[in-house]
């Protein structure tokens, strides 16, 4: 049997999140080049400077219980890439996909502050004091990360994605009123 104890379903979790953060920091390029958003692609890019500390960190925890960070891929993490993913390749306007990016980029972040939360739940209760510390802090980061994202799709993005404007096929409202201006035209003169 692997996970016998606490110990080994914490292990487990540290080499969980580790992959997870090695797969975000494969993704992330992809989404600082695809936001539009300056503001947007600069929080991107800082984040996943961050995430390389974040994955060091798991390895130096995991190295300091005589573990390496070898294990099986996180397929929570995957599918919620894979998504993030299919945003990139969706038919959008600028707008409206920097908008759907931070949707997909805040579900990674509270899929992590999910692992990050029962990790160290789990180094509390074990006793692992400094794991406890590490851990609370990229669950910080991640969460301010969150709230970051949260901020510029309030103050910015969600405002530009609704005024947003397909460039082509108009809307049956505005076909309505190019229709009525036609109309008042002829009859005005
Ligand atoms: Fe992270």
């Amino acid at each position: 049997m692997e996970l016998e104890t606490l110990k080994d379903l914490y292990i487990h979790e540290l080499k969980d999140l580790y992959s997870a953060e090695k797969q975000i920091i494969k993704a992330l390029p992809k989404m600082v080049k695809a936001a539009k958003n300056a503001q947007l692609a600069a929080g991107f890019k800082m984040h996943l400077e961050q995430t390389k500390v974040q994955a060091e960190r798991l390895e130096k925890l995991l190295a300091s219980h005589g573990e390496s960070t070898r294990g099986p891929k996180c397929q929570g993490m995957e599918g919620v890439l894979k998504e993030g993913d299919e945003m990139l390749e969706e038919d959008a306007t600028d707008e409206v996909r920097d908008a759907g990016l931070i949707a997909a980029a805040q579900r990674v972040e509270h899929y992590e502050m999910a692992g990050y939360g029962c990790a160290r739940t789990y180094a509390v209760e074990l006793g692992d004091k400094a794991g406890a510390q590490v851990l609370a802090t990229t669950l910080r980061e991640e969460s301010e990360t969150d709230k970051k994202l949260t901020k510029i799709a309030k103050s910015v993005v969600n405002l530009k994605a609704k005024k947003a404007v397909a460039p082509k096929e108009d809307s049956p409202v505005e076909e309505v009123g190019k229709a009525i201006k036609k109309v008042v035209k002829k009859i005005t003169g």
